[in-house]
Order: C-alpha cells, then sequence, then structure tokens
C-alpha cells in the first residue's frame, strides 16, 4: 500500500485502523473498541483492554523463542566498557528488580522516580516499573536539585531509582549529593531510594531510606506481569513549559505499546532481530520511545550509548558504533551532526556501514546545510520529522517502511496517521498552502498520545485545547505546501530549543528575578551555529545597585546552573537599564530575538519607548550579536 492508501484508511476508518495496529500487541484482555470519547473534549484510547507493557517489551520474545538475542548493549566510550544483555538476561533481571520493588510496597499506580545516566540499569529500572505498573517518572542527569525537587512534589514518588554518578567527558556528574539536596528540598519524602552504584563513584548511603541496587535485590522473588487497564498512565515525563512549572505529559499503557509498535514498522522499517539506535538520553521523550519502549515491543536490539558524538574520542564515534553493533535505523538530533560537521566537515572520518538503511532527525529544525552534509557522507536516505513529548512519535515523517516519499529539504514531510495537521489563524480558521499559521492537530489525538498533565487537566485544557476549540495547540507555527509537507518554523510560545533539548524562557526568567539585585529581566533565545538556538539575559539592577554589572553577571549564570541545571546552557547574560515593552507592559522578546539574528524588523506599532531598542542593540553588539 501506498502512504495516501494508509493515510486515506485511517481517516474513512479511525477505529477499524488502531483496532488493526492494536493486533501487533499480546493483550490479557482485548480491546473491544479503540476510541474512548465518552469524556470529549479529552479522550482515551483501548479503555476496555488489559495489558502489559513489560510482557511485551521483554517476556514475549523469550516466549517467543527469541531470548538468546541481544536486547540491550551498552556502548559505554566515558568509561570505555561494552556489554550486551540478551532477552533472557533482561527478563531475569527485570523481573528480580520488580521482585524486589514488589517486596518493599512498591504496587500498581505508585510512582517511582528514575534519576540515571546511560546505563541499562535505567531502562531495566523503567520496565521493572511498567512490569508492576507503577508509574515511573525519569528525570534527566543534567538538570539540578531544585529541578529534581519540583518532580518530587508533583508526582510523589514512593521509591527513587538513581546511579551513584554519571559521566561527562570533563567531568564526573555526582548524582547522590543532587539526589539528597532535592529530597531535602522537597516536601515530600520518598519511603527509600535504591542506589546503582558505579565503579567510578561509590556513593555515601543515607541508613534507613538508601538501599545499594544489588542488596535490593539479594534473594528476593521475581515479580510476574501486572495487567493494568489500557488508560493507565505508563510513565509521567515532565517537560518545559511556559512557567516555572514543568508539565507532566502522561503516557497512556495502551495506545504506547500500539502507536509505538505500529511506528517500528511504517516510519523505521524495524522488525525483530534489527539493530536499532536512537542517541539520545533515557531522561528524554526520545529516550523513552526510541531508546527503550518502540524498539524492545517490537523485539529489535536497542543500543544505550554512554558518550557525545564528538570527543569521545572524536567525530567517528556514531559511525563505530553504526558498523561495529550493524545498527539498521539510526537516530538522532541535527545538533549532533553539525557538531560531526563541525569536526570533520568533508566527511573523512566517515566510515563504511553496510547494514545503516536510513538516518533519522529530530528535536528541532533540521537546517539544510546538515541535512545536505548527512546525505553526501552517509549515503542513505535522511529523514526528518517532526514530533513532541506530548505525542510521544511522529507526526509528520516520511515513512520509509510504507513508501519512502521524495524527501524535500526542511520539511519533515507528511502528517501520519492518526494526525490530521491543520495550519490555522489567529482566529482558529484554516489557512491556504503556503501561508504561515499556528499548527494545530485536530482532535482527537491518536493513541499513545498524552490524554492529560498529572495532577493538572485544567492546565491541560488551558494549554492545549482552549486557544483553537476542536483542536490540540502544538506551539508550534509553520506552513503547509501544496503537496501536504509540513514546515516547522518556530515557536509560539516562550519555549526555545538548545541542542535539541526543550527549554522555557519563562523558568530560566523566573530563576534570574530571584537574584537579589535583579529588579526585571528577560530571556530570549538567539540562533547558535551548533545548538541551534542559545539562552541570553537581559537584566535590569534594582535602582541604585552598584554591583560590577560583570558579578551580577557571573553570579546569574551560576545561579541558572544551581537552579535547572547544566543543561539550561545559559552561559551569557548582559545589563541594561531598561527593557522594550508595549504600551500594555509585554516585552517584546521576539523583536530583541529578530535584532540579535539579524533579521529584518519592524518597530511595533504598540512599543512605549522606541529608543529602547538602541540601548538594546547596544548592549547585543557587546556580545558580538546584532552585527548587520
Ligand atoms: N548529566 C549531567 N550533565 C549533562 C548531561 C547529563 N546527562 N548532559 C549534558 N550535560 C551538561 C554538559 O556537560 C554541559 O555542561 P558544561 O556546561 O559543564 O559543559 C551542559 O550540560 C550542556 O550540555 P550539551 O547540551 O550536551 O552541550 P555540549 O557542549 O556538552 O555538547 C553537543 C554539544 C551538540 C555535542 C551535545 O549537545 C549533543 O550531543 N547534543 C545532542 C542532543 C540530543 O541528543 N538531544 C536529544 C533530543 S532528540
Ligand atoms: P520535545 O518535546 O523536547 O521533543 O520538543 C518538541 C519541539 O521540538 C517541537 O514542538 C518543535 O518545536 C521542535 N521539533 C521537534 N522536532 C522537530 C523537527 N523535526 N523540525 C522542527 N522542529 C522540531
Amino acid at each position: 500500500m501506498t502512504y495516501a492508501q494508509v493515510y486515506g484508511q485511517w481517516q474513512q476508518d479511525p477505529e477499524g485502523f488502531w483496532l488493526g495496529a492494536a493486533g501487533g500487541i499480546d493483550w490479557v484482555t482485548k480491546p473491544t473498541r479503540a476510541l474512548n470519547d465518552s469524556r470529549a473534549p479529552l479522550y482515551e484510547w483501548f479503555t476496555d483492554a488489559t495489558v502489559n507493557t513489560c510482557w511485551n517489551a521483554v517476556d514475549r520474545h523469550v516466549a517467543a523463542g527469541r531470548g538468546s538475542q541481544a536486547a540491550i548493549i551498552h556502548d559505554s566510550p566515558v568509561t570505555g566498557t561494552k556489554h550486551v544483555i540478551t532477552y533472557d538476561e533482561l527478563q531475569n533481571r527485570v523481573s528480580r528488580l520488580a521482585g524486589a520493588l514488589k517486596a518493599k510496597g512498591i504496587t500498581k499506580g505508585d510512582r517511582v522516580i528514575i534519576y540515571m545516566p546511560m546505563v541499562p540499569e535505567a531502562l531495566e529500572a523503567m520496565l521493572a516499573c511498567a512490569r508492576l505498573g507503577a508509574i515511573h517518572s525519569v528525570v534527566f542527569g543534567g538538570f539540578a536539585a531544585n529541578e529534581l525537587a519540583v518532580r518530587i512534589d508533583d508526582c510523589t514518588p514512593k521509591a527513587i531509582i538513581a546511579a551513584s554518578c554519571g559521566i561527562e567527558p570533563n567531568r564526573v556528574v555526582h548524582y547522590k549529593p543532587l539526589l539528597d539536596a532535592a529530597i531535602d528540598m522537597a516536601d515530600h519524602k520518598p519511603d527509600f531510594c535504591v542506589i546503582f552504584q558505579r565503579e567510578q563513584e561509590v556513593a555515601k548511603l543515607i541508613p534507613g531510606r538508601d538501599v545499594a541496587w544489588h542488596e535490593f535485590q539479594y534473594g528476593v522473588e521475581p515479580a510476574d506481569c501486572v495487567p493494568v487497564e489500557g488508560n493507565h498512565p505508563a510513565y509521567i515525563l515532565y517537560t518545559s513549559g511556559t512557567t516555572g512549572a514543568p508539565k507532566g505529559v502522561v503516557r497512556p499503557t495502551a495506545g504506547h505499546l500500539v502507536a509505538l509498535n505500529w511506528t517500528m514498522r511504517a516510519i523505521y522499517n524495524c522488525g525483530a532481530g534489527d539493530v536499532f539506535w536512537a542517541a539520545s538520553d533515557v531522561g528524554w521523550v526520545v529516550g523513552h520511545s526510541y531508546i527503550c519502549y518502540a524498539p524492545l515491543i517490537a523485539g529489535c536490539t536497542t543500543i544505550v550509548y554512554e558518550g557525545k558524538p564528538v570527543g569521545t574520542p572524536n567525530a567517528a564515534a556514531f559511525w563505530r558504533v553504526i558498523a561495529e553493533h550493524k545498527v539498521k535505523s539510526f537516530f538522532t538530533a541535527p545538533t549532533a551532526l553539525r557538531a560531526i560537521k563541525r569536526d570533520d566537515p568533508d566527511g573523512a572520518m566517515v566510515t563504511a556501514m553496510p547494514s545503516l538503511q536510513a538516518l533519522y532527525l529530530a528535536g528541532e529544525r533540521a537546517d539544510p546545510d546538515t541535512i545536505h552534509w548527512a546525505q553526501n557522507h552517509l549515503k542513505v536516505p535522511v529523514i526528518d520529522h517532526w514530533w513532541q513529548t506530548e505525542t510521544g512519535y511522529a507526526i509528520a515523517a516520511n515513512p520509509l517502511g510504507i513508501e519512502p516519499l521524495p524527501v524535500k529539504i526542511g520539511s519533515p514531510s507528511v502528517a501520519m496517521p492518526g494526525f490530521d495537521v491543520q495550519v490555522l489563524d489567529e482566529g482558529g480558521h484554516p489557512v491556504s498552502p503556503g501561508t504561515l499559521g499556528a499548527i494545530a492537530i485536530k482532535l482527537p489525538l491518536p493513541p499513545g498520545t498524552l490524554p492529560t498533565l498529572w495532577n493538572a487537566e485544567d492546565r491541560f485544557i488551558k494549554s492545549y485545547l482552549a486557544h483553537f476549540p476542536g483542536y490540540y495547540e502544538t506551539g508550534d507555527a509553520g506552513y503547509v505546501d501544496g503537496d501536504g509537507y509540513l514546515y516547522i518554523m518556530a515557536r509560539t510560545d516562550d519555549v526555545i530549543n538548545v541542542a535539541g533539548h526543550r527549554l522555557s524562557t519563562g523558568a530560566m526568567e523566573e530563576v534570574l528575578a530571584g537574584h537579589k539585585d535583579v529588579a526585571e529581566c528577560a530571556v530570549i533565545g538567539v540562533a547558535d551555529d551548533l545548538k541551534g538556538q542559545s539562552p541570553l539575559g537581559f537584566l535590569c539592577l534594582n535602582r541604585g545597585s552598584d554591583r560590577l554589572h560583570e558579578d551580577v553577571v557571573r553570579e546569574c549564570v551560576a545561579l541558572m546552573r544551581e537552579k535547572i541545571g547544566p543543561v539550561a546552557d545559559f552561559k551569557r547574560a548582559v545589563v541594561v537599564d531598561r527593557l522594550p515593552k508595549t504600551r500594555s507592559g509585554k516585552i517584546l522578546r521576539g523583536t530583541m530575538v529578530k535584532i540579535a539574528d539579524n533579521q529584518p524588523w519592524k518597530m511595533p506599532a504598540t512599543i512605549d519607548d522606541p529608543a529602547i531598542l538602541d540601548e538594546i542593540t547596544t548592549a547585543l553588539k557587546s556580545l558580538g550579536l546584532a552585527s548587520g
């Protein structure tokens, strides 16, 4: 079938389409219907089914006789180790860990935070939770204690599973002191913490609260898979919104299984026995969907890579992993390729990779230079695809497993079945092809996408459903061309994208406003050759402040690292007298971005005092920006 036929099939009979896709999953109780619209515009899927994620990701492959196949390959240039875990071994390890959690009182519906680097134990912890029906929430290692504390208070975990440390090329990241500080800061306290002690750092345990990973599991009875309802939350993953409070995206169990399984063939053209690699981190949605769950649900081998695109040891690291482990489909962020391209502009370090079928890019806009470089040197199709934490998988892609469509550079191609993507004007009316507008998806969203935000249904409705009734608002702006290809151009909110990481300028402003000398502030994302965008702060100091500007800037940079973490990558700020605002007091961040990036800009008609923009331009020039 062609893409058009498959998409048409879904349009004509969405219920039949998703019940058909549900055939790829092992159910405890089969669904009799797909969509549950009894609370529209809040929708759920497969609510009358029961199922277990871990069974589908692990046990069923052992039952099918593929226990000796590699499930996980841990390739860790930062520790100089490689390690293969078969499906048999994975089943033993996960059922034992689940047994230990169960023995300590973890049951269906309990939350468990996982704070771990790129080690197989992170996936095992996720799968052990899934085995019991416990709801995990993985927190990325690059976040500071404060961010971890916010998540602890929001999802109130009974347990936290953490590693003693993570390893960045230039330093050991001491997870345990961050964890201890976060628990001190949080109002909610977990009953216990399981600490995976790594060779590189043995953390000090707090008696009565902490238990070491191996000791914890010693002599326990392995646990079986617990069936859960189709709409039971599989996990909560926090992502940036417009304020400092992150949004807890809820992932429903059955829709997640059905949709991810469908994408593995349709989009990534992979099935049982194939080797799949997403070079991301388990702390992000790409890591949840395509390092852990989807490849395992499909019976592939997944690679857990603990390293960087460059510097571990060099720009050939990705190509070495692909060739050595015979990767068929490879997924990364454009920023990683830009880092490689910067070190190896002529592709001299790209080696033969006969197993590689395609390269997939997501997380940020894929710039044409990067795509051309990859096409020229890797000599495989380069597939840009667009998705969000909220959806959990691609909204738009080039479905290689259905039909390879012509690639249009700058476009993540076409809407996937399940997604009726529309470009709307401010009044919520669809615009004609080629016209820029807000990108929205007609409700209902397909299986596996977020049904709500954790403990925040009102916020879910306000953030996503209220602006355009009948639609989900993506927060992205762009257009569709005459062939139905989408072009994602910018965010419509205060979210910026730094090295494929989604960050909230609002959250950063809250941190800066907390500095004792800062009266007012703004954070914008300016264009960055490597990372796509880079945050930049503007600080107005308290009247009469005699502090040296460079001291305040240095303290603000340190404060951001302390409060949000190194992942914010906040390294630049400048002191200004005033911020440009509209007459109603709205800070003109968009205009500041355009000036900084040398883009054409118009004096906003509503500006309060145009002279302030001259002061901003001067400040930007002092940082080497706004040079045009
Ligand atoms: N734990 C702790 N700290 C982390 C971390 C982690 N898991 N990941 C990153 N950091 C730290 C880095 O050490 C760095 O700290 P520094 O300021 O002390 O140097 C900071 O966070 C910023 O990290 P990063 O964005 O990785 O920048 P970089 O300059 O170290 O590397 C790239 C640049 C392009 C190589 C890197 O950003 C990269 O690999 N990007 C791909 C991103 C990706 O896969 N995203 C997933 C979305 S699909
Ligand atoms: P995240 O939730 O962290 O995955 O970030 C999602 C956001 O990243 C989207 O809303 C887009 O703004 C951006 N994004 C992801 N993939 C793409 C892509 N292929 N092209 C353009 N922007 C993208």
